[in-house]
């Protein structure tokens, strides 16, 4: 099974891509799963005369991408008490035809240094992708504050109830798709 990953922030030392790679480096241990980050640094902001000419190369590899994946991680930094607006132009992007999010498995993932955490931003990016029709998962819930006291630059974690919730996460994900299959 192949899992795919998408980050919400375009920033080089993005947490919620650190936490992404955490994330798909422990499934990726699991049998038979592989697991990848798709490059969305070059999504531009969506414009339908843009569209109309076709969709950009950078799109067309993304949707590839998703059409060969069983499940979908959105890992999205908090915005304004939401989700970023680069993730809602990614999956603006993603939501145009051909449908490839359709019946998708999706799990929205996010963290901040901040200490009200990514609740808000889970919870409107999990309707949209819900009315997007993708099978979204309501647990487990990896929505992580304070996080630049949790793991180190480097990826390695540093919290002991981090680093069990990250475990459990993925052992549940990988029971999850089993089940499915
Ligand atoms: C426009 C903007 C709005 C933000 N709003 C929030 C917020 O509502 N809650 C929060 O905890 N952090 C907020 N932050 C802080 C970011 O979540 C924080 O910088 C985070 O590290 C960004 O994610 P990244 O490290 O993956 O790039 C905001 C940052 C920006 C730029």
């Amino acid at each position: 099974m192949k899992i795919s990953g998408i980050c919400g922030s375009l920033r080089k030392e993005s947490w919620n891509k650190l936490l992404l790679q955490i994330l798909l480096e422990k499934l990726s241990k699991y049998k038979d799963i592989s697991t990848q980050e798709l490059d969305v640094s070059g999504f531009p902001l969506y414009n339908a005369d843009i569209e109309s000419v076709g969709l950009p190369e950078t799109v067309i590899l993304a949707k590839e991408k998703i059409i060969e994946s069983d499940l979908l991680v959105f890992s999205s930094p908090a915005y304004n008490g939401s989700y970023s607006g680069v993730m809602k132009n990614i999956v603006d992007w993603l939501s145009r035809p051909p449908t490839v999010l359709d019946n998708k498995n999706a799990l929205v993932i996010g963290c901040t240094p901040g200490m009200s955490g990514t609740l808000l931003g889970f919870t409107h990016l999990n309707h949209v992708l819900f009315n997007l029709n993708l099978n979204v998962f309501n647990q487990p819930r990896i929505l992580v504050s304070g996080v630049n006291n949790k793991i180190q630059s480097d990826g390695k974690i540093i919290n002991e109830t981090l680093e069990k919730l990250i475990n459990d996460s993925a052992k549940s994900i990988i029971e999850k798709l089993n089940i499915q299959y």
